[in-house]
């Protein structure tokens, strides 16, 4: 009797930052630009306390690595995908950093074990709203499809976030545009201790927010 095995399609390679970065057509092409994440973690890195980093929504792990380098610091790197987590293992193994970072293949609102607090964290939720998915075939739905707003994954992110950040550390979210970025701050305002302290965009390629807990007034 035959079997047929289903085939992967196949693995394609690029330069992260310095880091060799392989990844196929099931998780999302690395995009240059994103390594501005990983370095506005390594700039925050020291002011922060001390600590490894977590990374929300990984992929095939670049951002979290190059950060994980270039910060000196241990990782945590998160997604829910099967084949996106056996990536980022291996690039980690790749760069030599497999003894410094965990992957944990697991959902964002559910990857915290009990207690945790992370000094940094860098989230690449996907944004694309669900209805706008369709313009971009060659990308895996999971990886891009961000509900009806694109905040969907944002929110949980922010969630998360929330439950584990430091209070004296610092968060970085990607997300598609400043429009997003000024509803995800109204939403935050309502239900999470944090704030937008810093917006960078990226020309049409997307925008980085940075999050910290709000300054607090000292007491008398
Ligand atoms: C926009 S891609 C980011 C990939 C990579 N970090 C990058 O920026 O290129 C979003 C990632 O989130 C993952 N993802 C989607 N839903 C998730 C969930 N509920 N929990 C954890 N990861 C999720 C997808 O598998 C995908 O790898």
């Amino acid at each position: 009797m035959h079997t047929t095995q289903p085939s992967c399609p196949p693995t394609r390679q690029l330069t992260f930052g310095d880091l060799p970065i392989a990844y196929d057509d099931r998780v999302l092409d690395p995009r240059p630009w994103t390594a501005a994440q990983s370095a506005w973690i390594a700039e925050l890195s020291h002011g922060a306390p001390s600590g490894p980093l977590l990374e929300l929504c990984t992929g095939a792990g670049q951002i979290g690595l190059l950060a994980v380098r270039a910060s000196d610091r241990d990782g945590v790197l998160v997604d829910i995908s099967a084949v996106a987590c056996e990536f980022a293992r291996g690039n980690a193994a790749v760069a030599g950093l497999a003894g410094r970072v965990e992957v944990r293949q697991r959902a964002v609102d559910d990857c915290l074990e009990p207690g945790e607090i992370f000094p940094l964290v860098v989230a690449d939720p996907p944004w694309v709203p669900s209805s706008r998915t369709g313009r971009f075939p060659e990308d895996p739905v999971l990886a891009i499809d961000g509900g009806s707003d694109g905040l969907d994954l944002a929110r949980e992110c922010v969630s998360t976030i929330d439950r584990c950040l430091d209070p004296r550390g610092a968060a970085v979210i990607q997300l598609g545009s400043i429009a997003q970025a000024d509803a995800l701050g109204d939403w935050m305002s309502e239900r999470a201790d944090l704030v937008a302290a810093e917006v960078r965009a990226f020309g049409d390629r997307g925008v980085l927010v940075l999050l910290r807990r709000p300054a607090r007034p000292e007491p008398a």
